[in-house]
């Protein structure tokens, strides 16, 4: 790891993560569903995300091997982290087409096409989400190391269920925007979004044989900044530049930081936020690359524009 920027350096990722996650389909138990189903998941999971999930779990994985002076991935084909990365995107993915679906944001564009409901059916594209969920999980499972596949079964299945993604997706579709203040839409976004971006990042720091718990003060507030981010855009971007469409928070009434506090007084949070990251990157114990890659994080999710 020598770039310290970021962005560039997770656009050099996406590609090894594409091709990864299409070989993950092909060559587990997805390979052999109905073609309809393949097809819908594939649709979603490989539709051109930004890959920031993956992207997380290795750096924090080559964050902590290259603090014990294990060899870092440009210098070794040995990728132990990919199971993990691929499993937080499928998540992710998952999550995604149920946030689209009609009986829940109703949206019909995401990553600039038709949402997965739009393009293959709602109910192919619920059970292409229920799919990806297990398949994230067979992706675990399919680890030698049954200590290892117990540990990250435990953080992902635990950040994605009821009381993390899905619980928070709830507390999302019931809190009017109106009503909600700074701790209550901080419950929700430390649930709907932070808890799988936190475990993203554990998961990683865990397949390098790190202490996972010691990472919890850089990932957490690196998960609710995503979000605070999320929610500025949707007010200032364009459809365009996002891929998905913007302003619909306001229309809907959604529980956002902007809805609870303002847009001057989010910005002044996500900026807070990101102060929190950097002063958590000093008790990592990383190299110096790693820190200033995993403090230039903090930068990206606050400029970051779509
Ligand atoms: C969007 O996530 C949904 C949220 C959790 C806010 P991303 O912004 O990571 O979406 P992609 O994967 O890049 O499309
Ligand atoms: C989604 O939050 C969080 C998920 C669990 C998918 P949003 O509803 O704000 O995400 P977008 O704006 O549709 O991507
Ligand atoms: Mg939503
Ligand atoms: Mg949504
Ligand atoms: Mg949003």
């Amino acid at each position: 790891m020598t770039q310290t920027d970021f962005s560039a350096w997770l656009g050099a990722q996406r590609e090894f993560f594409d091709e990864a996650l299409a070989n993950s389909v092909a060559s587990t138990s997805a390979a052999k569903a109905p073609k309809p189903l393949r097809d819908a998941m594939t649709y979603a999971l490989l539709s051109g995300g930004k890959r920031v999930r993956p992207g997380l779990c290795q750096l924090a994985f080559e964050s902590v091997s290259a603090s014990q002076g294990r060899r870092s991935h440009e210098q070794s084909p040995s990728t132990p982290f990919l199971p993990a990365a691929l499993a937080c995107e499928m998540i992710h993915a998952y999550s995604l087409i149920h946030d689209d679906l009609p009986c829940m944001d109703d949206d019909n564009l995401r990553r600039g096409q038709p949402t997965t409901h739009i393009a293959f059916g709602e109910a192919t594209a619920v059970l292409a989400g229920d799919a990806l969920q297990t398949l994230a999980f067979e992706l675990l499972a399919m680890q030698p190391d049954a200590e290892l596949v117990r540990d990250q079964a435990l953080l992902l299945s635990q950040a994605s269920g009821a009381h993390g993604m899905v619980g928070g997706q709830v507390l999302d579709m019931l809190t009017p925007g109106a009503d909600c203040g700074l701790a209550q839409v901080d419950a929700i976004h430390r649930a709907k979004t932070g808890a799988l971006l936190t475990a993203s990042v554990l998961l990683g720091v865990r397949a390098a044989q790190g202490d996972v718990d010691r990472w919890r003060a850089y990932a957490e507030p690196m998960g609710l900044l995503f979000q605070a981010t999320d929610d500025l855009l949707d007010l200032t971007a364009t459809t365009a530049e996002l891929g998905k469409t913007a302003g619909k928070d306001a229309a809907t009434q959604k529980p956002t930081l902007v809805a609870a506090v303002g847009e001057s007084a989010a910005r002044e949070r996500a900026h807070q936020l990101a102060e929190q990251m950097a002063d958590a990157v000093s008790i990592l114990q990383v190299g110096e690359t790693s820190a200033l890659l995993l403090c230039d994080l903090s930068r990206y999710l606050l400029e970051r524009s779509k």
